[in-house]
C-alpha cells in the first residue's frame, strides 16, 4: 500500500446522531454512515449531488457554527457531529400552471408568508449548493420571476434552508413556482421540442418501441452493447450515423 493509500484508509472519529464511530477519512458522510453499519433507505437517492435527499447538518466541538452539506458529496472530517435531515415538513401550494400568471400577485396569493421574510440570510448560510437563497427570496418579493428562476436554478430541494428559516418560509417551493412560471410564460419557446412532441404524439416511435418490447433480452443486451455512443468530446452538431429516428 502506498503512503497516499494508507492516508486515505486512516480512521478518524465521527459522531452520527451522537454515537462515536471510526471511519476511513477518505469517505463521504454517506459512505461513512454505511461503513458504520447504517442502511440508508431514506435520505439517499442519486448519490451524485442532484436529488437533494441527503441534506446533513454537522458541528465541531467548541464551534458555535452549524455546518451543512450533502451527505453524498461531503467528505468526513475528524470529530464532526452530524445528523441527516432527509425530510423537513414544507408548505406547498397547489395550482394549475395554465391558470396562473408570472406576477407578484401570483406569488403573494400562493405564498403570502413571503412577506414574513426578515432578510436574515440564514437560508443562504444553510444552503449546501451555495445558492444566494435570500436574494432569490428578495426577487420573489419584488415579483421578479425571471430573477427568482435564475438565482434558484441549482436548488436541489434539500430543505435545509426551510429547516432553519425563522420566518417559517419554504423557500424551495417558492423557487420552483418561479421556475415553472418562467418556463411556461417567459423563457423562449423551444420550437424543435414542440414539433418533436407532436411527432411522438402522432406515433412516430410506436413501431420501434413495439419491436423492442417483442425482442428477446439477450438480443436487447447485444443491441445495447453495439449501440453508437456519442464521443466524449463530440461537436455540438454531432448526430449518429443512423438517423432513422431523429
Ligand atoms: S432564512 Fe427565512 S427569514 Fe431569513 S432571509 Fe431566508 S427566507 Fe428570509
Ligand atoms: S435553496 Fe434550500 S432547498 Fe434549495 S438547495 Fe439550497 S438549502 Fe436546499
Ligand atoms: S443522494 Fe442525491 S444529493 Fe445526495
Amino acid at each position: 500500500m502506498t503512503a497516499e493509500e494508507k492516508a486515505r484508509e486512516e480512521l478518524v472519529p465521527i459522531f452520527i446522531m451522537g454515537k462515536r464511530y471510526e471511519v476511513p477519512r477518505s469517505l463521504t458522510i454517506q459512505k461513512a454512515m454505511e461503513y458504520a453499519g447504517y442502511q440508508l433507505i431514506r435520505g439517499c437517492g442519486c448519490r451524485g449531488g442532484i436529488c437533494g435527499a441527503c441534506g446533513t447538518v454537522y458541528r465541531f466541538p467548541g464551534s458555535y457554527k452549524i455546518e451543512v452539506g450533502l451527505a453524498c458529496q461531503t467528505v468526513v472530517q475528524p470529530n464532526m457531529y452530524l445528523t441527516q435531515i432527509p425530510f423537513f415538513p414544507a408548505a406547498k401550494s397547489v395550482y394549475d400552471i395554465q391558470k396562473i400568471k408570472p406576477s407578484i400577485e401570483t406569488l403573494m396569493k400562493l405564498y403570502p408568508e413571503l412577506l414574513r421574510c426578515l432578510q436574515c440570510n440564514t437560508c443562504t448560510k444553510s444552503c449546501p449548493m451555495e445558492i444566494e437563497v435570500m436574494d432569490y427570496m428578495a426577487a420573489a418579493m419584488r415579483g421578479d420571476v425571471a430573477r427568482l428562476a435564475e438565482l434558484s436554478f441549482d436548488c436541489v430541494m434539500c430543505g435545509l434552508c426551510t429547516s432553519r428559516c425563522p420566518a417559517e418560509i419554504c423557500q424551495y417551493n417558492i423557487a420552483i413556482l418561479g421556475r415553472r412560471l418562467y418556463a411556461k410564460y417567459i423563457a423562449p419557446k423551444a420550437e424543435h421540442l414542440a414539433s418533436m412532441v407532436k411527432e411522438v404524439e402522432k406515433g412516430r416511435y410506436e413501431q420501434m418501441l413495439r419491436g423492442l418490447m417483442d425482442t428477446e433480452e439477450e438480443t436487447l443486451k447485444d443491441l445495447y452493447n453495439r449501440r453508437e455512443i456519442e464521443p466524449e468530446q463530440a461537436d455540438e452538431d454531432w448526430v449518429p450515423k443512423d438517423k432513422t429516428y431523429l
